[in-house]
């Protein structure tokens, strides 16, 4: 999730665009830079880390022209640098571009033009487009755009100039969000409107597979087949800081709400259509060899451990594999037995969290191969790891892990199966069936959201009870313990989860009438169990709320209250159960007045043992 910004007018620039890429940098903060239009030269600055890198090289060397683009990055393809660092150009230097995305089948591409002679500078997915746009240029930017968008798949917002065209920028979009700025005498183009606030509040927001071309005193539209199309500005009320979080009150509302586009945007480069669906990690690396091993052990902290222990579930349903799932500060110092077949998974959004880091270290120097899934291109821990599988939610603001969380699973389950796959212990029908129930989740995600008042109804009646215990069985213990640790830091509610069966061996001594005890109950096999404790705690005094699914009656005599999730296979629940956990912590954290995004007492990544 880069942000991306142009300017035609007659104002210098720079300054423009740095201002607009400002406002952009909750977007992306591993590189920026911009490329301007002055004296029929095209100029080209970048820099890596944040933009204030970018800043001291324009103090440096001033760039002129009144017109250009520019980018502030997040990571997806190739580590953060300096020549990864966008704009990137073709081959003449004329022609730059910025994106905004994931370029699909950019691998296959890059290996097109590389056998027609083109060099290559970077390890980007972006740097195809400019070679390709290069490729098809007779004269008109527009047409060389066109036949472009033909070949590349996947998600992007583009912005496009070139030296022989002064009087034009090429904006588009599919999937990745742009807007289009109109001015007086001056248009814009950037990925949020916060960039563009100071200097107009009339936008068009480009839809998906539409072109714009900006003029200095026009912007003209296109769909991708370069036919003409009519569209309308919206005048903008925001102020910048609710533009940055999109209109959201919090970062953490907001992430919760992104989960739809990361879900599909972390599933979708992995699964290919064949002659039946499978799941391809080729560009990970990760072939059969991989699925040989003997056992998986899984590692990490916090919510991300969470993940492992629904990894832990996953393969052994689907991979028949053992595996040791561990949090990291305990498994650092115990002494773990390797073979040297076993496959270790850690998993991070970070990629920098101390006890993680050492946890992976340690069963590198036992031989075992390490399987690092991470949200931070380049961080250490994808530095370190022999294969890194990324969840690409971008970036995570909050504390309190929420889209992060549930791409860490769409992760997992994609490993689990291929495991599955490679290990003969799911038939390619079976895996039809499951990557169909993996693409419906985005969309029943999305519904879910839709109902969030009915959560936050709740929340406002149960937000001051002083105790809440999460139960549920498999897959639904794990996000038991997500949900209560959710709502622990973020409204600071003495929480814990248990495994429901365990309820009457000690816990259930805690539960009396100031009790909240939300029964997480998905695992169609074990809803009798599952009733049964729900009795156990109702007769306690407990006030019982039960996340279940659409039209499931099981639970309705026992229950205060029922939150229901679309049916999907009881494996996959996990991504679909937690977010009514996460908008009920929200909620409560709010009514008892307090900032989410800035839980006391706590870091976003724990750099430290
Ligand atoms: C989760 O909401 C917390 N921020 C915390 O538990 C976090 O999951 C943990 O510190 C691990 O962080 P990581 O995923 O960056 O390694």
């Amino acid at each position: 999730m880069c942000g991306i910004v142009g300017y035609i007018g007659e104002e210098e620039a720079t300054p423009v665009l740095v201002n607009a890429l400002k406002k952009l940098e909750y977007r992306g903060y591993d590189s920026a830079g911009i490329a301007v239009l002055g004296g029929g030269k095209l100029v080209v600055k970048k820099a890596k880390g944040a933009l204030k890198f970018l800043e001291e090289v324009l103090a440096k060397e001033t760039v002129r022209g009144s017109m250009g683009i520019g980018h502030t990055r997040w990571a997806t393809h190739g580590e953060p640098s300096d020549i990864n660092s966008h704009p990137h150009t073709d081959v003449s230097g004329k022609i730059a571009v910025v994106h905004n995305g994931i370029i699909e089948n950019h691998a296959k591409l890059r290996a097109a033009l590389e056998a027609k002679g083109v060099a290559f500078r970077s390890q980007t997915d972006t740097e195809v487009v400019a070679h390709l746009i290069n490729s098809h240029y007779q004269g008109n930017l527009l047409d060389a755009v066109v036949a472009t968008l033909a070949q590349i798949e996947g998600s992007y917002a583009l912005g496009v100039i070139s030296e022989d065209n002064p009087d034009q920028i090429i904006a588009v979009r599919k999937d990745s969000p742009l807007v289009i700025g109109a001015g007086k005498g001056e248009n814009l183009i950037a990925s949020d409107v916060p960039a563009i606030l100071e200097y107009t509040r009339d936008v068009y927001y480009l839809g998906d597979r539409e072109i714009a071309i900006l003029y200095r005193d026009r912007v003209e539209f296109r769909d991708c087949e370069g036919k003409p199309i009519e569209k309308t500005t919206t005048h903008v009320e925001w102020d910048v800081a609710a533009a940055e979080k999109g209109g959201y009150a919090h970062f953490m509302l907001k992430e919760i709400h992104e989960q739809p586009k990361a879900l599909t945007d972390t599933l979708r480069a992995r699964v290919k259509t064949y002659a039946t669906k499978a799941i391809n990690l080729e560009e990970i690396g990760f072939d059969a060899s991989w699925a040989k091993a003997n056992r998986v052990f899984i590692s990490a902290c916090g919510t991300a451990w969470h993940a492992g222990v629904v990894g832990k579930y996953a393969f052994e349903r689907f991979a028949r594999i053992p595996v040791d799932v561990d949090i990291a500060s305990e498994f650092r110092y115990r002494d773990p037995i390797f073979d040297p077949n076993d496959i270790f998974i850690i998993i991070s959004q970070s990629g920098e969290t101390a006890d993680t880091l050492a946890a992976m270290r340690l069963a590198k120097k036992a031989g075992a191969r390490i399987i690092a899934i991470t949200n931070v291109v380049g961080s250490t821990l994808a530095r370190e790891a022999d294969l890194v599988m990324y969840t690409w939610a971008g970036p995570e603001i909050a504390v309190a892990s929420t889209k992060a969380f549930t791409t860490q699973l769409m992760c997992v389950y994609l490993i689990a199966l291929q495991f599955g796959a490679l290990r003969g212990t799911i038939s390619e029908s079976e895996m039809g069936q499951y990557l169909d129930e993996l693409e419906a989740l985005p969309a029943q995600a999305e519904k879910i959201l839709e109902n969030k008042e009915e959560i936050q109804r709740f929340a406002s009646l149960q937000f001051n009870k002083t105790k809440a215990f999460f139960m549920g069985r498999l897959f639904d213990y794990a996000i038991s313990l997500e949900s209560a640790l959710k709502l622990k830091e973020i409204s600071y509610t003495h929480s814990e989860a248990f495994a429901a069966g365990e309820l009457k061996h000690g816990p259930i001594a805690l539960v009396d009438k100031d009790t909240l005890v939300v029964a997480i109950c998905t695992q169609r096999a074990l809803f009798d169990k599952m009733d049964s404790n729900i009795k156990e705690v109702k007769a306690r005094g407990a006030t019982v709320l039960v996340i279940t699914y659409e039209g499931e009656t099981y639970f309705d005599s026992t229950t205060n209250g029922t939150f229901r999730i679309p049916r999907t296979n009881d494996a996959f629940t996990p991504i679909l159960s937690v977010i009514p956990s996460q908008l009920f912590a929200y909620y409560c954290a709010i009514q008892r007045g307090l900032d989410p995004d800035k839980p006391r007492n706590l870091a976003k990544s724990v750099t430290v043992e």
